[in-house]
């Protein structure tokens, strides 16, 4: 069963989520963590199962992500689905309307994981703009990294739980 993390990210909080769940997945398969942005093309035929992540900047996802989405739709619910998002906002209303807008009903639907799993703010890497922006928003002056352990878990846990129902019952 081998797993597929996809990801874009703006200031590395998604990639850092990718890193760490492709170490906690344990498995009989094999495990890649891709960049979409840097690297869109993907070899369907070796992928059994796949997590997608991805961040919101000013209530949007990354436009190569919307692409990537909207050309891989088959292949994502012909397999086993997580979906995650790296954003900021404190409200879980927020939170369900900025899920909703990054991924589609029918992805949502097939996932067996649609949440925000947390932020991170990398002052080193945002520029004037941004930094300004996140003082403003988040009234954040430094660098952080907020993750939300439970719910990794829970998609590590769903995770193997899903793609072991798949390979039994192919
Ligand atoms: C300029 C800027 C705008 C942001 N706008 C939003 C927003 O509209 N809603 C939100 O929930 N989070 C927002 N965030 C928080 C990011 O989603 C959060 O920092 C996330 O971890 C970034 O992930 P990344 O480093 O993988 O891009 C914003 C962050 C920045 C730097």
């Amino acid at each position: 069963m081998d797993t597929l993390i996809v990801f874009s990210s703006r200031y590395g909080t998604s990639e850092k989520v990718a890193a760490l769940l492709s170490e906690r997945l344990k498995g009989d398969g094999a495990i890649r963590v891709q960049n979409i942005v840097e690297q869109p093309d993907i070899d369907w035929e070796t992928v059994d199962h796949v997590i997608v992540g991805s961040s919101i900047r000013m209530g949007a996802i990354q436009q190569e992500m919307k692409e990537w989405l909207k050309e891989h739709e088959a292949n994502l619910l012909a397999r086993p689905l997580g979906l995650y998002l790296c954003a900021g906002t404190p409200t879980e209303s927020e939170r369900r309307r900025e899920l909703e807008e990054a991924y589609n009903e029918q992805l949502r639907t097939h996932a067996y994981f649609v949440e925000v799993v947390g932020h991170g703010y990398d002052f080193e890497r945002m520029g004037f703009l941004d930094k300004a922006i996140v003082r403003m928003m988040a009234k954040q002056s430094g660098s952080s990294l907020d993750l939300d352990e439970e719910k990794l878990e829970r998609l590590v846990k769903t995770a193997q739980t899903s793609s072991r129902t798949r390979s039994e019952n192919p």
